[in-house]
């Protein structure tokens, strides 16, 4: 039988710079949001944008200061990704490696050949590098100056960074995605946007005008992608996952296409070129008025992105009455438990079907083609003396997923680019910044604690996907 999967589809693996390379003052690197963000009881209330800290103390552990050192293991981790067999590697440049400030002037020379050598150590393997330009970053001295993504100074800044790197990799990279779940703005300010809120401003009145900056800043950059070189392919990316109806009320319906449109209102932004009514609306009556300057309009409707681009790890519940169900967690976004589903060990639950409901819906509604940059399992691996784990758990979740986008590419003609599961090797975790959250193929030698020789293993995942990869998708 044939494979259901186009002859270059992109299997790989993804990554986020914060999450992974450490070194984060090696090389010049600039202070950024991610990397004043503590683990334990301070971290929420520092993403939400509700506690102000801008720098790091003795008090506090920040996992990314160090992560995985892939800053200086990437030779070794990218060798590995390639014996897996990779055709295309999503990672992300972190925006103060390059400038540091953020305003700055002139790039910093020493961040650009990090990626310069990384790029070229992919494209050794033939792996096709897929770059996020923004992963929940902002060079801390923009929050500070400027107040981040509140001021629309930030699309200069943004813009300026865009170029560098544009110029820098053209003939590099070809795939591009402007921001990382650009949605999770709405529910983590400070990690979607640097935001940090007084008592007294209106929230949804900034996060609204950060988003506008946000899509404007997304739009003239696509713009300037395909001037830069006609062969680019410019993604937006979207936290996905449908929000069902918790029953067939028709008031648990409308409930559930709400919560839906919050998260698509980004996209129909970046895909269909213009403000959707029903935000128009849902603004009006919410008091929201939005700066809008002049050319803003014709920026956003004439430089729609190529792809769509997701991540989806769980389905989600809601339903019109407040009183029902105990919440649970579920990648920021809060859902009901549904009775149908099981769940990870940190209680997002494991949908495999709503995986190809939601890459239908977002095809119909877009009708551009789709990539899965990120889906799996973060669980606990319990590695045996020599580093080898027998993650069955991780194997069966994957495959259940991949059977299910074969479904939706298969027997629905969804369009799909490329699949890149998180976290191919294992890394901090964005929630929570623990490391034994852990999702990937390869296992890396560190604790919570930051305790570890770093070393990496292969998992028993590692061989398996190195097969589903090699047989293009057939074996599962
Ligand atoms: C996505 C992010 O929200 O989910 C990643 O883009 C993140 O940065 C991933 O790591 C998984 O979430 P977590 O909290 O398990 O790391």
């Amino acid at each position: 039988m044939a494979s259901s999967f186009q002859k270059g589809f992109l299997w790989g693996g993804a990554t986020a710079a914060n999450q992974c390379e450490g070194g984060y003052l090696e090389g010049n690197k600039g202070l950024t949001t991610v990397d004043v963000i503590p683990v334990g009881k301070d971290r929420f209330p520092v993403m939400t944008g509700e506690m102000k800290t801008l720098i790091c103390d003795d008090d506090h552990y920040y996992p990314s200061h160090e992560a995985i050192d892939m800053y200086h293991h990437y030779k070794e981790d990218i060798a590995l990704f390639a014996e897996m067999g990779f055709k295309c590697f999503r990672l992300s440049i972190s925006w103060s490696r390059i400038f540091p400030n953020g305003d700055d002037l002139e790039p910093n020379e020493e961040g650009l050949k990090f990626y310069d050598d990384i790029f070229d150590e992919c494209l050794k393997y033939d792996i096709e590098p897929l770059v996020t330009i923004v992963h929940f970053d902002v060079p801390i001295h923009l929050v500070e100056t400027i107040g981040a993504w509140k001021n629309r100074k930030m699309i200069d800044y943004y813009v300026r960074y865009c170029e560098t790197i544009f110029n820098r990799y053209k003939n590099k990279v070809k795939y591009w995605l402007t921001f990382n779940e650009i949605n999770m703005l709405l529910h983590l300010p400070f990690i979607g946007a640097g935001l940090v809120f007084a008592k007294d401003e209106n929230k949804e009145t900034i996060k609204y005008q950060a988003a506008h900056y946000q899509l404007v800043a997304s739009a003239k950059v696509t713009k300037i992608a395909h001037e830069i070189n006609p062969q680019f392919k410019i993604g937006c990316m979207l936290a996905a996952g449908n929000t069902y109806a918790n029953t067939c009320n028709p008031k648990d319906v409308w409930k559930s296409m709400g919560k839906d449109r919050e998260s698509y209102f980004f996209i129909d932004v970046q895909s269909r070129g213009e403000y959707p009514n029903y935000a128009k609306k849902m603004m009006q009556n919410n008091g929201i008025v939005l700066q809008i300057e002049d050319g803003d309009e014709e920026v956003l409707k004439n430089n729609t992105v190529d792809f769509i681009s997701f991540s989806y790890y769980s389905s989600r519940l809601t339903s019109a009455d407040a009183k029902i169900g105990a919440q649970t967690e579920g990648n920021v976004f809060a859902t009901l438990k549904n009775p149908y589903l099981k769940a990870s060990e940190w209680g997002w639950q494991i949908d495999p079907l709503g995986l190809r409901i939601t890459m239908n819906s977002i095809y119909d509604r877009y009708q551009k083609p789709l990539f899965i940059v990120e889906n799996g399992l973060g669980a606990v691996d319990t590695p045996d003396k020599n580093g080898y784990v027998e993650d069955d758990y991780r194997i069966d979740y994957l495959r259940q997923h991949i059977k299910a986008m074969e479904d939706a590419v298969n027997e629905d003609g969804v369009e799909l680019m490329g699949y890149t599961p998180w976290g191919c090797i294992d890394l901090v975790s964005a929630s929570t910044g623990e490391m034994k959250k852990r999702y990937g193929f390869i296992y890396v030698d560190k604790d919570n604690d930051g305790k570890g020789t770093l070393a990496r293993s292969r998992k028993k995942s590692f061989y398996w996907y190195k097969n589903v990869i090699g047989s293009n998708g057939e074996e599962l």
